[in-house]
């Protein structure tokens, strides 16, 4: 069990990715501590982990609320004592491009991507320090690195790897570790409006990932174990790409530009 005893605090778990890192941190031996906004979400996933026989608490939060994140620290200290890993999973992205995206959509982007990092790493790593051990992982994206579309979520996730790399130097001295990892398409409800308009968007996504296929919620929770565990202790201020190859390059731009590969 790679996080026997250990306390993970894992924002946005009611679903997806978020929920995938909790079973798979109880599954090695985590208390997790399930935050999301929607109330049921976060209450189906502790079933799952306390069913499969893990710990588990649903605290129901806003992660972009100063209050909220306070009461996620208080209930999270109350039944566990300690909070040893922090992930910062919950997001969203709304609207497009700066020329149609509204100004609400555009804070609430910053809002729930990145000042909540500030406000959740704020609220747990005096904790960290004082007992000189810590881990913190934020779940970034790809869109955080290149120029991919929905610039204000990708906006917001360029600053969660800077504050990822100035986190992880400023507290590495204290024991604290910050990493990020950067998803490429993961297969999560977060696309279900877009499936709507396109049943077939994954199959057709999938033909730009040299690995073939979208990645799966599991594909990141296995990064983001390795990452909060003991296997990673000489490991901070990454940028960790889990993305099935996509930002490695494109087979079609290669073959266009160089003739690589052609028939
Ligand atoms: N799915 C992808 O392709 C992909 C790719 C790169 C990065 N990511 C990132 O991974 C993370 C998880 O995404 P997902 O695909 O699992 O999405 P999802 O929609 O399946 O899950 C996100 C969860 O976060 C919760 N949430 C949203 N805002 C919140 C808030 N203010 N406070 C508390 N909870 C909140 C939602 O209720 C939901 O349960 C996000 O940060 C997302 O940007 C996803």
């Amino acid at each position: 069990m790679r996080l026997k005893e250990r306390v993970a605090v894992v924002t946005g778990s009611g679903s997806g990715i978020g929920r995938a890192i909790a079973q798979i941190f109880a599954a090695e031996g985590a208390a997790v501590v399930v935050v999301d906004r929607v109330g049921d979400r976060a209450r189906e996933t502790v079933s799952q982990l306390t069913e499969a026989g893990g710990k588990a608490l649903a605290v129901v939060a806003d992660v972009a609320s100063a209050r909220d994140v306070e009461a996620i620290v208080s209930q999270a200290l109350q039944v566990y004592g300690r909070v040893d890993i922090l992930v910062n999973n919950a997001g969203l992205a709304l609207g497009d491009d700066i020329l149609s995206i509204t100004e609400e959509e555009w804070d609430t982007n910053l809002a729930v991507v990145l000042k909540s990092v500030y406000l959740c790493s704020r609220a747990l790593l005096p904790g960290m320090i004082e007992r000189g051990q810590g881990a913190i992982v934020n779940i970034a994206s790809v869109n955080g690195l290149n120029g991919l579309g929905e610039e204000a979520y990708s906006a917001a996730k360029a600053g969660m790897i800077n504050l990822t790399k100035n986190m992880a130097v400023k507290y590495g001295s204290s024991g604290v570790r910050v990493n990020c990892i950067c998803p490429g398409t993961i297969r999560t409800p977060i696309f279900q409006p877009d499936l709507e308009r396109d049943p077939q968007l994954f199959e057709r996504l999938a033909k730009w990932y040299p690995l073939g296929r979208v990645g799966e919620p599991e594909d990141i929770a296995r990064a983001a174990l390795f990452l909060a565990s003991d296997d990673a202790s000489w490991i901070t201020g990454t940028a960790m790409v889990v993305d099935g190859g996509l930002l490695a390059g494109s087979y079609r731009m290669a073959r266009e530009l160089t003739g690589f590969g052609e028939d």
